[in-house]
């Protein structure tokens, strides 16, 4: 059961230390968020995941991380300057700024329209500006004057430095055709449309990764590249439903129509997800023929080029680009893992149910009181446990507190010390601990001397 609205898990993330709002104390910021100290660790792993699908787990593609500042040339050629814009409306009354796409399309809700149909103001019915395109790239300048030349970007995806770096990486690491470079890192985008909490920010995580082929034989008919394409749609969608557990009744595919494909694209489908407002993008998977090479290739003066040892030839390769995005996928792994069912005393319990690889916390050492003789065993089961795993040792409230606890931050695991462990009133411990499930709740108790192997196979890919 997913979380029934986002509300839901905007109030968990905060209450429980995943996400808060930007600089609360000064009034927030609009379309930016913190990471607590839970959010930190539940992205981390998030972002491992994928790197272990992408990276580690094959032999075809390598990582990068290139600069996020960088020639703004990058930029031109990438296409970025010139139409990475949205169209923007002005309400003359209240002066709030609106994408006009997204009134038409009626993200905002039914909107008023004037005698002659124009669309009006969602705020306050008050007439709008004609649409004029605003690119939504961050600008800064580096050094110290303040010009024109001086003009830098911040990144609005990781993609050109994945092409920029072709040849460093096919001289380097020795790669022949087919392969993919991975990045993942933060980017910007000057969104003006009130997110809706970490589903569009200012700043976002990406994990892209593109994967360069050989050019076809017959560029209109291009029917081994199209196969490729449909390989990745099917590779990434398999790995949101079984890596990060995603009910796959909510994951859809989506292709591009004609007219949404930019002139150069052989097809896009985007993997989506059923939010709590309908259906949006978690990841596209864009089959980008050569147009990034060849425009950096045209754009340097230094043409990008593969040398093909078969048919000894130079060629560009081509592109299948998946692109997805990581802190959205953060926040539907959130809503998908929200669970509310009752206890064992009939009383409401929330759950948040991710998988073990993914959930933030892996073990909880929970002493069953504050009780001095508990101590050093509980100490030494959280000091044998901490180095392997992300623990969590807690001695306050009561032991069913601590559970729900634990259960609505989705630790799979507790570790529960008590007295039948340490011995009381003259009768020896037995030096056995209780491990407590956090999705069946069912208890089973081990000696601490087997401890690390009864953890082991409870957490697997951990
Ligand atoms: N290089 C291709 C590219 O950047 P995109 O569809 O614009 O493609 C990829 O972005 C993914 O990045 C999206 O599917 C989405 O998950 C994420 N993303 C894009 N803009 C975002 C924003 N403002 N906030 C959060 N995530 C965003």
């Amino acid at each position: 059961m997913p979380a029934p609205d986002l509300e839901t898990i905007v109030s968990l993330s905060k209450r429980r230390g995943f996400i808060f709002p930007a600089a609360e104390i000064y009034g927030g910021f609009a379309n930016t968020y913190d990471y607590g100290p839970l959010g930190v660790e539940l992205k981390r792993n998030i972002r491992d995941a994928w790197w272990r699908a992408m990276v580690r787990e094959r032999d075809d593609i390598v990582g990068l991380d290139a600069a996020l500042i960088t020639n703004p040339r990058v930029w031109v050629a990438s296409g970025h300057v010139a139409n990475f814009t949205d169209p923007l409306v002005d309400c003359k009354k209240c002066q709030m700024r609106w994408r006009a796409d997204h009134i038409a399309e009626g993200q905002y809700g039914e909107v008023k329209r004037d005698a002659a149909g124009n669309l009006l103001c969602p705020n306050d019915g008050g007439e709008l500006t004609e649409p004029r395109q605003f690119n939504m790239m961050f600008r800064t300048q580096v050094g110290p004057v303040q010009d024109e030349n001086s003009t830098a970007y911040l990144p609005p995806e990781t993609a050109q430095g994945i092409f920029i770096n072709f040849e460093n990486v096919v001289a380097s690491m020795r790669r022949k055709l087919p392969f993919g470079i991975a990045q993942s890192r933060v980017s910007f985008r000057n969104e003006i449309t009130p997110g809706k909490f970490v589903f569009r920010t200012l700043e976002f995580e990406q994990m892209e990764m593109e994967y360069f082929c050989h050019p076809p034989k017959d560029r209109a008919n291009p029917a081994e590249y199209l196969a490729l394409h449909r390989e990745w749609i099917d590779t990434r969608l398999a790995w949101y439903r079984d890596t990060l557990g995603i009910d796959a009744s909510r994951l859809r595919v989506r292709n591009h129509e004609k007219e949404e494909l930019s002139h150069y694209s052989a097809g896009t489908a985007d993997i989506e997800y059923l939010f709590p407002w309908g259906w949006g993008e978690l990841e596209g998977i864009a089959a980008r023929t050569d147009f990034d090479l060849s425009s950096h290739g045209k754009e340097s003066g230094h043409p990008i080029t593969y040398f093909d040892e078969d048919t000894k030839e130079h060629v560009v390769p081509w592109v299948i680009e998946p692109a997805a995005g990581l802190t959205r996928t953060l926040a539907v792994t959130m809503l998908e893992a929200y669970s509310e069912e009752p206890d064992e005393k009939g009383d409401k319990r929330v759950v948040l149910k991710f998988r073990p690889n993914i959930a933030p916390v892996k073990v909880a050492v929970l002493p069953l009181s504050k009780n001095e003789k508990l101590q050093p065993l509980a100490r030494k089961v959280y000091d044998l446990i901490r180095p392997i795993w992300m623990t969590q040792y807690d001695e306050t409230q009561s032991i069913g507190r601590r559970y729900r606890r634990q259960d609505e931050i989705g630790t799979p695991l507790c570790v529960t010390v008590d007295f039948q462990s340490v011995g009381e009133e003259g009768v020896p411990g037995d030096d056995a601990v209780t491990i407590r499930e956090r999705d069946s709740q069912a208890q089973i108790r081990v000696p601490v001397s087997g401890l690390m192997t009864a953890l082991r196979e409870r957490l697997p890919g951990c």
